[in-house]
């Protein structure tokens, strides 16, 4: 059989964003910036992501449109060696573990949704009496277990029509959208009262707080940055490895970079005006994934029209969740397909039914959700990216470079050799030491030692992996 590939251009990059743009946008960034220092928050992050991010973007997307292959095969075959097969089995791992908290987190949010939308014919949704209440009660347990089989299922709908008929068209749709949504929630929140204290707060840049906190801030920026890019899961590897056409990466990596960013910003440019108006100070209500949930179904339910404007809310998180889940369904399912023969249809429904079961563990015990959507996601994803690039720095080399410039404009194509540099030695030392601050290494010995071992682990790394073909 014949493997998939996109019908356009413009297919792919929807595709793409789609699967960047979500959860991390809407619900995690806003939780994110408000635990970190609002704006200082928001300039390291945005630095990351132009740094770090749309490098190792175009990273995975080389390693994929070279190989035409998921991650597994992808890293065997254009390495020649089974070991770096194993490396590339572990995205099968992260995206089983991100699609099992991030579907009881969907499932939260369908339910608000069709609570809130029901209400808009009478009545008002039940969380606006007592929001924190409400989301303690459904947060985890049966219900919580059921939504997200729902979400799980419409997840598995879309991709088990396809590529091009599923993923493609299902994000055609759903990304506009978001967009044309969103920009109408944030116009209509600049009309709340008190709404200039909320972008006060998201956006004063302050270079104190930075200069205070930066090491502070660095690794949740760092983290966020990989987590809303959809980084180091090897999502962006099995997407661009359905590319049949060489166009110019360069071009659609900034692009997608681009149009996630402006999402989490026009959502910050939502969520804070609106919290600030209802007198809601997201740096005091505490802090956890519930927060802002509570706090923003808090100021929904003070608002005039708050019923219907919770029902748009809710439905551009809804659909910016669902691109990004099927994203992660597609990683173990074109493994199975690419590595196994098996048909699409069948690596859904099996890899569908395990989902059922790891995301009703994740829905029925808070810490277990807590620890796959926190600590193992981070862990996974630096780690995942950091194998990645390292691959194509020193694996691939200059096969790498190649691969960069085809269909690239001559702009873009003077950047190759300091990409390749940056990718393959810069990117993988500041992800290792991330690495060891996730493991809280830095806490225990120090800032500088943690630097120290970093330094002595990528070297080790290069010297290991160095071959005629290396960056250096
Ligand atoms: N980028 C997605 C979001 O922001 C999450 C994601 C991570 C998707 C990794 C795929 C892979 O919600």
């Amino acid at each position: 059989m014949t493997r998939e590939t996109w019908a356009t251009r413009l297919g792919f990059i929807l595709a793409a964003v789609g699967s960047a743009v979500g959860l991390g946008n809407i619900w995690r960034f806003p939780w994110q910036t408000a635990e970190n220092g609002g704006s200082a928050f928001l300039v390291v992050y945005l630095g990351i992501v132009l740094l770090v991010g749309v490098p190792g973007l175009l990273g995975e997307f080389v390693i994929g449109r070279r190989a035409k292959k998921s991650p597994v095969g992808a890293l065997r075959d254009l390495s020649g060696s089974k070991t770096w097969g194993v490396v590339g089995a572990f995205s099968v791992v992260t995206g089983i573990s991100l699609l099992s908290f991030y579907s009881v987190v969907g499932g939260w949010i369908i339910r608000y949704l069709l609570e809130s939308g029901a209400a808009v014919v009478g009545g008002s949704p039940a969380y606006f009496t007592n929001p924190g209440q409400y989301f303690g009660g459904v947060s985890a347990g049966v219900d919580a277990a059921l939504y997200h089989l729902l979400f799980l299922g419409l997840t598995a709908l879309i991709v088990f029509a396809g590529v091009r008929k599923g993923i493609e068209l299902g994000t055609k749709i759903m990304m506009p959208a978001v967009l044309v949504l969103l920009a109408g929630l944030a116009a209509w929140a600049a009309t709340q009262p008190n709404a200039a204290a909320g972008y006060a707060f998201f956006l004063r840049f302050d270079p104190s707080v930075i200069t205070e906190n930066f090491f502070a801030i660095l690794g949740p920026a760092a983290g966020q940055a990989l987590f809303t890019l959809s980084l180091g899961a090897g999502t962006m590897i099995t997407y661009s490895s359905y590319l049949d056409e060489d166009r110019s990466l360069p071009f659609d990596g900034s692009a997608i970079a681009v149009l996630n960013t402006s999402v989490g910003v026009i959502t910050g440019l939502v969520v804070f005006p609106l919290l600030f108006s209802q007198g809601v100070n997201p740096t005091e209500t505490g802090t956890g994934p519930g927060a802002l949930f509570v706090g923003l179904a808090g100021a929904f339910s003070q608002l005039p029209a708050g019923t219907l404007i919770a029902t748009a809310f809710f439905a551009v998180v809804t659909l910016a969740a669902l691109s990004s889940s099927i994203s992660m369904l597609e990683i173990p399912v074109a493994f199975l397909v690419d590595e196994y023969g098996v048909s699409r249809r069948r690596a859904v429904t099996g890899m569908t039914a395990l989902v059922a079961v790891t995301g009703t563990v994740c829905a029925f015990n808070p810490g277990i959700f807590g620890f796959v959507a926190g600590p193992l996601v981070n862990v996974l994803l630096t780690a995942g990216l950091a194998a990645f690039l390292l691959f194509v720095g020193w694996v691939m080399g200059r096969e790498a470079l190649e691969e960069f410039s085809a269909g690239a404009g001559e702009f873009s194509k003077s950047l190759g050799t300091p990409w390749l540099f940056a990718v393959g030695v810069v990117l993988p030392l500041f992800l290792v030491f991330t690495l060891l601050t996730h493991f809280g290494v830095d806490t225990t010995i120090g800032f500088w030692p943690t630097v120290g071992v970093a330094v002595v682990a990528s070297a080790a790394a290069f010297l290991g992996l160095r071959q005629p073909n290396s960056v250096v």
